[in-house]
């Protein structure tokens, strides 16, 4: 029987959320918590979940992994090569059982240019879209919870460089995110769709600032910098030369407008109000 639906990343913090929730809405012996680090995965051993050893980059292992497997939700990896990493995977599913394939990608339009932050997301789906199988593209806002990466020494210089987003950046926390793909994931009226998952609002890097600044009582304040001086900072401070370029192209983008679709479907899903710039940033900096 076909029926059961794998949970890519489930060891990590999106499909980890996510299976939490999923396990909630259907029965934990349809669920397949799958990934590479099984002590990570452990904690969904008592819950009736199956779990299984993944490795994108083990075709024996994706193979192995999907058996019985009717739905595929595949959460993108950080790896340099996680474009490849994600055409095996769909090319795998679709010689598979697989019917329908989810995919957890950023927002964007259709532009082209700004590096592997943006294209590989639109080529992951690109290529789902080519498979043959159902797919349901669910488009994510960036990550409030990966704000204090962005900030570098903004809370002690009191200087938050980045280039400008004139315009304001979809935003969006990552639990809102998991628990909103999990009703997704659950829910056919939802399948064979694209989900824009965002903020209702956006939300400009002054008003991030100025969140800041009343959290932590310190001025803080936005200034721009070009996207390839930003990217020359991040080198300087030691960020390897790829992960500079990754991440710069990634402001660009932020910058462009490119993540920037701010619509209601992610509170409508929820059926509640997301949590909002204050709430994510406030449970991040109270962080050890
Ligand atoms: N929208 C945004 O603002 C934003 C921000 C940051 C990241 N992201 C993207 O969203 C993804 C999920 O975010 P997250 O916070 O959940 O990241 P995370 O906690 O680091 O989880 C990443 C998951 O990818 C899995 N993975 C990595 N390499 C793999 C491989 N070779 N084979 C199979 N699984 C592999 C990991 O599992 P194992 O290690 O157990 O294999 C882990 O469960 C990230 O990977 C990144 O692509 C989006």
């Amino acid at each position: 029987m076909n029926n059961k639906i794998l949970i890519t990343g489930a060891s990590g913090h999106l499909g980890g959320g996510v299976l939490a929730h999923l396990s909630n809405l259907l029965p934990p012996a349809q669920l397949v918590a799958a990934g590479r680090n099984q002590q990570a995965l452990a904690r969904f051993a008592d819950t009736g979940v199956t779990i299984r050893s993944m490795d994108f980059d083990d075709p024996a292992s994706i193979e192995a992994a999907l058996t019985d497997v009717g739905t595929l939700y595949l959460v993108p990896t950080a790896a340099p090569d996680r474009l490849e990493q994600h055409r095996r995977v769909v090319d795998i599913a679709a010689r598979s059982e697989v019917k329908h394939v989810l995919y957890s990608g950023v927002i964007h339009h259709d532009e082209r240019g700004f590096g592997p932050a943006i294209s590989d997301h639109q080529h992951t789906e690109q290529h789902m879209a080519a498979s043959g199988l159902q797919h349901t593209f669910i488009r994510n806002g960036i990550y409030l919870d990966a704000i204090p990466m962005l900030l570098g020494n903004a809370l002690e210089s009191g200087v938050f460089a980045y280039p400008t987003a004139p315009h304001g950046v979809s935003w969006a926390a990552r639990a809102d995110l998991a628990e909103a793909t999990a009703r997704i994931i659950a829910d056919p009226k939802h399948h064979g769709k694209v989900h824009q998952l965002s903020l209702a609002h956006a939300v400009d890097y002054v008003a991030l600032a100025s969140s800041l600044s009343t959290l932590t009582g310190r001025a803080v304040i936005h200034e721009h910098i070009a996207p390839g001086a930003y990217e020359q900072v991040l080198v300087k401070v030691g960020v390897p030369a790829g992960l500079a370029g990754f991440l710069a192209g990634l402001a660009d983008a932020m910058a462009q407008g490119v993540v920037l679709q701010p619509t209601s479907e992610l509170a409508h899903i929820l059926g509640r109000q997301p949590l909002g710039v204050a709430d994510v940033l406030k449970a991040e900096l109270a962080r050890p």
